[in-house]
């Protein structure tokens, strides 16, 4: 029936409700085979529930989703079996060895005989544990630990993979790594959907959704995002004074949101004719603060998720 599927996940209004409280609020997408899908929100945003509906382990309280054709509401178990998952808190057991944890996961989807012995090695390859079966999990540091997570997720080639902040407390440079590591299984063909808080992150993704509050604020990709979401202006200030910069323009009408970036300020103008120069009149003639630099910039994904977060907040307030 899905056999001319041109999407790997389909998801339709799908809802979670615990008790009087919805985590997740008839959110919809799709995502393309073979894509990097990036699931952006912030801690609570309902990201880990969503993805818990998609490999069916919770089931929804309305809605449903295709994956992989499958019905995560009528065919569990054939979703469980055509996915790879890596959860926010790695499933791998810090007391074993590495050897007995890719065993253990090879078991799982009933690997055995040769195709077990050249997946184990792939997995050792791919984590960069050639020659350290024997190590204890618990003693590998976190940037190994992850790739080996993933690694052991994927170890039966699944078409889908579901990772679920893959790179939380890790280092920048483990991090990179780690996303050479998704990019090679996207270019294998595997459609891999990610969720981070890592805006940079978002810029590795093919597509991006964004929900806040259990809702989704934003679809598109990178691009679509940042020329879509916001029609105003952004103005990126430097000053001599970043902080009372940012205090004395937060007063002003036309100015709507703001946000920091290191000693750079962006602020999304409510009022299209104000001009470059009179922001310098403002902060240097008027508070004597010495202006470096006012330039007209393209919003970061950073700028679109703060406007359309506020804007989705007061929403809901009034
Ligand atoms: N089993 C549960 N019972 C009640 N509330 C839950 C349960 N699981 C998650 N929540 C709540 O749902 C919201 C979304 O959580 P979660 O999906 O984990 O967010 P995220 O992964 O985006 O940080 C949070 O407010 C969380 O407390
Ligand atoms: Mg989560």
């Amino acid at each position: 029936m899905n056999s001319n599927q041109t999407y790997s996940i389909e998801v339709n209004n799908l809802t979670k409700v615990f008790g009087k409280f919805t985590a997740v609020n008839q959110i919809s997408f799709n995502v393309r085979q073979g894509e990097i899908f990036g699931f952006l929100g912030a801690n609570g945003a309902g990201k880990s529930t969503t993805i818990r509906m998609l490999i069916a382990i919770l089931e929804p309280t309305a809605g449903d989703a295709l994956v992989g054709g499958y019905s995560i509401r009528r065919e569990p178990d054939l979703v469980k079996k055509n996915i790879g998952y890596m959860s926010q808190k790695f499933s791998l057991y810090n007391d074993l060895t590495v050897a007995e944890n890719i065993r253990f996961f090879a078991s799982i989807y009933g690997l055995d005989g040769k195709r077990y012995e050249e997946r184990k090695k792939w997995v050792l390859k791919v984590a960069n544990l050639e020659n350290m079966e024997q190590v204890i999990t618990g003693s590998l540091p976190g940037g190994i630990k992850q790739r080996l997570a993933l690694g052991t997720a994927v170890i039966h080639e699944p078409k889908i993979v579901f990772l679920d902040e893959p790179t939380s407390g890790v280092d920048p440079i483990s991090r990179r790594n780690f996303w050479d590591l998704i990019n090679s299984l996207s270019e294998g063909g595997t459609t891999v959907l990610v969720t981070t808080h890592y805006l940079d992150e978002a810029e590795f993704c093919n597509d991006i959704i964004l929900i806040n509050a259990g809702k989704l604020v934003a679809q598109g990709n990178s691009k679509a995002l940042k020329t879509n979401y916001i029609k105003n202006p952004i103005l990126e200030i430097e000053s001599e004074r970043t902080v009372d910069s940012l205090e004395i323009l937060e007063k002003e009408t036309w100015v709507g949101e703001t946000s920091i970036f290191g000693n750079y300020i962006h602020v999304i103008l409510n009022d299209r004719s104000i001009t470059e120069q009179q922001i310098v009149q403002l902060l240097q003639d008027k508070n004597g603060i010495a202006v470096r630099r006012v330039e007209k910039i393209i919003p970061t994904l950073e700028d679109v998720f703060i406007h359309l977060i506020e804007k989705d907040s007061k929403k809901n307030v009034s």
